[in-house]
C-alpha cells in the first residue's frame, strides 16, 4: 500500500507530535511503501518568518531522520522542492466549491486562534488533497483533526473524475490511534501555538525542569489520588512500562505519595526513552547540507512518481499537447 503524510514545520517537534503521529508513521515503514513531506507551502499560511521556516523545516526532518526514518526506503522530501503540486492545487481549486471550504473547521480554528484569514489558509485543504492525490495514495495516516480534509481530497477526487474521466485514486484515511491526547504541562492539549510543549530533542535539564511544572492539584501528600485526572499519570502511561505503571497507580490511589516524586521519575523516563536518538540528532545538525541533500533526492524520487498524474490532469481538462 502507497501510504503518504505531511509534517508542518511549525516549530520544533513535541512528545504530543511523537504518539500522535511520528511514531504510527516511523512503524509503518515496515510494512509499506511510505512518502512523508515537510509541508512547508502549508507552513507559511500562518506567515512565519522566513527564518522560522528555513530552521523548522530542517529541524523536522532531522527529528524524523534521528528517530528512525530510513531514507533509503521512505521517499522523504520537502514540499516545495516539488512545484508540481502547487499547479494540481490549482487544476483542483477549479473544480472545488467553496461551499465544500467553507465547512472546514480547521480555517475556522485558526481564524478563532488569532490567524490573519488569508487566501492560502481557506484554500489549504485543496493543497492538501493535491499532495495526496498526486501520489495515487491509498493511506493517509493522520491526527483526528485531519479527518475532513481527507474526506474534503476524496469529494474533490471525486468530482474531478466524474468531470473530465478517471485520473485519480480515492484514498482512505487512517486515524492514527493516538493515545488520546497528549497534555502539555499546563494540562491543555501539548501544542506549540500554546506555548506548553516538551520538545523531544531539548537538553535534558530543560525536560527535567518542565515537567516538574507540570499542573497537577493541589490533594495533600497523604490523601489519596485519582491517577486518571493526572496529567503526570497520563504521561507516564505513555512512558512507563505496564508493571511499574501499575504501580504507580496503585500508590496514587493509596496515599502517602506526592506528585513531585512521580514527576522526577516521569523526567527520568522521558530522557531515557529519547536518549539512544540524541547521537544521530547531533550528527544531522552538524551536517544540514547532507540534511538537504537527502532531502533534494527525496524530491527526486517523488517528482518521478507525481509526473505521470499531473501529467494526466493537464490532460483531462484540456492543457497541453492532447495527442
Ligand atoms: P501542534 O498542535 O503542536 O501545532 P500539529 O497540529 O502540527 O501540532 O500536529 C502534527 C501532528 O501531531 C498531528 O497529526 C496531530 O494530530 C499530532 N499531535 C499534535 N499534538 C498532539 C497531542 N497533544 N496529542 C496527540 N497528538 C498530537
Ligand atoms: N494538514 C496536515 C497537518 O496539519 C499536514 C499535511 C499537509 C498533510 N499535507 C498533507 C497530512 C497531506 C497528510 C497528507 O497535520
Amino acid at each position: 500500500m502507497r501510504v503518504l503524510s505531511g509534517i508542518q514545520p511549525s516549530g520544533r517537534l513535541h512528545i504530543g507530535n511523537y504518539f500522535g503521529a511520528m511514531r504510527q508513521h516511523l512503524r509503518m515503514q515496515a510494512e509499506h511503501e511510505c512518502f512523508y513531506f515537510i509541508a512547508d507551502y502549508h507552513a507559511l499560511t500562518s506567515g512565519p518568518s522566513p527564518q522560522a521556516v528555513a530552521e523548522y523545516t530542517l529541524g523536522v526532518a532531522m527529528d524524523y531522520m534521528a528517530l528512525g526514518l530510513d531514507t533509503d526506503k521512505t521517499v522523504f522530501w520537502r514540499q516545495s522542492d516539488m512545484p508540481e503540486v502547487t499547479e494540481l492545487t490549482w487544476l483542483l481549486s477549479c473544480i472545488t466549491p467553496m461551499g465544500l471550504l467553507q465547512k472546514c473547521v480547521s480555517y475556522k480554528d485558526k481564524i478563532a486562534q488569532g490567524l490573519s484569514p488569508n487566501h492560502g489558509l481557506f484554500a489549504y485543504p485543496v493543497l492538501q488533497a493535491a499532495d495526496i492525490l498526486i501520489f495515487q495514495s491509498d493511506l493517509v495516516p493522520v491526527g483526528a483533526d485531519q479527518k475532513q480534509h481527507i474526506e474534503l481530497t476524496r469529494d474533490v477526487a471525486l468530482r474531478f473524475n466524474n468531470t473530465y474521466g478517471e485520473v485519480f485514486k480515492l484514498p482512505a484515511d487512517h486515524i492514527v490511534e493516538s493515545v488520546a491526547v497528549v497534555p502539555g504541562v499546563d494540562g491543555r492539549k501539548m501544542s506549540k501555538s500554546y506555548g506548553n510543549t516538551i520538545e523531544i530533542f531539548e537538553p535534558e535539564k530543560s525536560i527535567k525542569s518542565k515537567v516538574m511544572k507540570i499542573v497537577t492539584d493541589s490533594t495533600p501528600v497523604e490523601s489519596p489520588k485519582d491517577p486518571d485526572k493526572c496529567n503526570v499519570f497520563a504521561l507516564l502511561k505513555l512512558f512507563a512500562a505496564p508493571e511499574e505503571l501499575a504501580q504507580w497507580d496503585q500508590r496514587y490511589r493509596a496515599g502517602g505519595m506526592g506528585y513531585g516524586e512521580a514527576k522526577k521519575r516521569l523526567a527520568e523516563l522521558i530522557v531515557e526513552f529519547f536518549r539512544p536518538y540524541r547521537q544521530k540528532r547531533a550528527e544531522l545538525e552538524n551536517n544540514p547540507a547532507a540534511v538537504d541533500a537527502m532531502l533534494k533526492k527525496g524530491a527526486e524520487r517523488a517528482r518521478a512518481v507525481a509526473a505521470p498524474t499531473l501529467l494526466a490532469a493537464r490532460k483531462a481538462v484540456g492543457l497541453g499537447e492532447q495527442r
